[in-house]
C-alpha cells in the first residue's frame, strides 16, 4: 500500500500586514526585510480566530478536492506549534468541528518540520494497514507567541494552515518515503521560554516577555542550510535518484536566502523551486502545506511528476519526503 494524496487545501486570515506596516511599529524597512528575508506581508490572525479556525477551514477544503467526508476518516494528525490549548490537542478540536467521529485524532510538536514528521507518521500507519484514509494539517497562529516590538523576530513570521488528504492506494503514485530527523542538542537556539513546566504562566515570577519565540537567528540560519541539505539528500539516495531527476523542490518558507543556499548546493534552477513566502513570511508547520496546495491548485503538479518537500524547525528538527505525484 502506498499513500496516495487526493486532495490539499489551506486557509489563511483575512488581514495582512505589511513590511511597511511593520516600519510604522518597529526599527525596520521594507528594503531590510525584503533584501535579508525575501517576505513582503504575512498575514495575521484577529480576534476570535484561533489555530483551529484555520486548520477546519483548509482540512475542509482538502476534503472537498478529495471528495471525501469527514467521517470516512480513519486517522487525523495536526502539525502546531501554537495549538488552541496546551491540551486537548488541537487535533481533537478539528476532528469535532469536523464530524470525524471514527477517526483517532493526535497533534505532532515538530515546529516547522511538523508537517513532514506528520507525513511520516501516517505514511507508516498506511503502510502497515492499519489507517486507510487519513487528513494532516500544519496550522498556526504564532502571531500569539511573537514578540511585536523584537525586530529580530516580529518581521519574519506569519498565521495560516495547509492540508492534505491521504489515502492507502495500491498503484504507484503517493509518498515515495520520508526522511525525519532530529538534533536536540540544539533546542535552546529557537524555543518558546514561557508557558510550559519550566517557567508556568501561573508562577508570577515567570517574566512575560519568556512568552515570546526567542532565536539565534544567524545560528538557525547555518543549521538550517546544512540540515536541509542533509534531508533531502537523504531522499535522494535512498532512492538512487539524483536532483537532476525532481519536478518540483517544495521547502520550508523561512528566508528567501536559505531556500537560494540549498537550491545552489542541490544544483536546483529556481523554475523547480516553489517560493511563496513573500506573500505570508515563516508560517511554520503550515508553510509546506499551504505551498502545496497553491502548486497544486496552479496546476504545476502533473502526474508522474516527483516533489521534494523539506523542512526544518525548532528542536532542532528536519526532515524530507518524496513524492511520485
Ligand atoms: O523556520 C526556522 C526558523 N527560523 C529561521 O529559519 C530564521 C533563520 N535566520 C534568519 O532568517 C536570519 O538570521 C534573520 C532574518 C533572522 C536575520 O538576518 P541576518 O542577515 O542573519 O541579520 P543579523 O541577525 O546578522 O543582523 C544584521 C543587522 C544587525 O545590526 P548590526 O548589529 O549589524 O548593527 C541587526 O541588529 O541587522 C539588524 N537587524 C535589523 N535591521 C532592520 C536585525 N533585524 C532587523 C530588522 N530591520 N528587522
Amino acid at each position: 500500500m502506498i499513500a496516495r494524496i487526493s486532495g490539499t487545501g489551506s486557509a489563511l486570515p483575512a488581514k495582512t500586514v505589511s513590511n511597511a506596516d511593520l516600519a510604522m511599529t518597529v526599527d525596520t524597512s521594507d528594503e531590510w526585510i525584503t533584501s535579508r528575508t525575501g517576505i513582503s506581508e504575512r498575514h495575521i490572525a484577529v480576534d476570535g480566530e484561533y489555530t483551529s479556525t484555520f486548520a477546519v477551514e483548509a482540512a475542509r477544503r482538502a476534503l472537498s478536492m478529495a471528495g471525501i467526508s469527514p467521517e470516512d476518516l480513519d486517522l487525523i494528525i495536526l502539525g502546531t506549534v501554537t495549538p488552541d490549548f496546551p491540551f486537548p490537542s488541537t487535533a481533537c478540536i478539528v476532528q469535532s468541528e469536523l464530524g470525524a467521529h471514527k477517526a483517532v485524532a493526535f497533534d505532532v510538536s515538530a515546529a516547522c518540520s511538523g508537517f513532514i514528521y506528520a507525513l511520516s507518521i501516517a505514511d507508516s500507519f498506511i503502510r502497515s494497514g492499519q489507517f486507510k484514509k487519513v487528513l494532516l494539517i500544519g496550522a498556526e497562529v504564532l502571531s500569539r507567541v511573537v514578540n511585536w516590538k523584537d525586530r529580530n523576530t516580529c518581521i519574519l513570521f506569519g498565521d495560516g494552515a495547509g492540508a492534505a488528504v491521504l489515502e492507502a492506494s495500491r498503484d504507484q503514485h503517493g509518498l515515495v518515503s520520508t526522511h525525519i530527523f532530529s538534533n536536540g542538542s540544539c533546542w535552546d537556539l529557537l524555543y518558546q521560554p514561557g508557558s510550559g513546566s519550566r517557567n508556568p504562566a501561573a508562577n508570577p515570577a515567570t517574566d512575560p516577555a519568556s512568552y515570546f519565540i526567542h532565536m539565534e537567528g544567524n545560528e538557525v540560519f547555518k543549521h538550517a542550510v546544512r540540515a536541509m541539505e542533509e534531508a533531502a539528500q537523504a531522499a535522494l539516495d535512498a532512492n538512487g535518484i539524483t536532483s537532476s531527476d525532481l519536478t518540483l523542490f517544495i521547502p520550508h518558507q523561512a528566508n528567501r536566502r536559505i531556500i537560494d543556499a540549498i537550491a545552489k548546493r542541490l544544483d536546483l534552477d529556481s523554475g523547480r523551486v516553489f517560493v511563496n513566502l513573500h506573500r505570508y513570511g515563516n508560517t511554520s508547520s503550515a508553510s509546506i502545506p499551504i505551498a502545496l496546495d497553491e502548486a497544486n491548485r496552479q496546476g504545476r503538479l502533473k502526474s508522474g511528476d516527483l516533489l521534494l518537500l523539506d523542512a526544518f524547525g525548532g528542536g532542532f528538527t528536519y526532515g524530507s519526503a518524496l513524492i511520485r505525484w
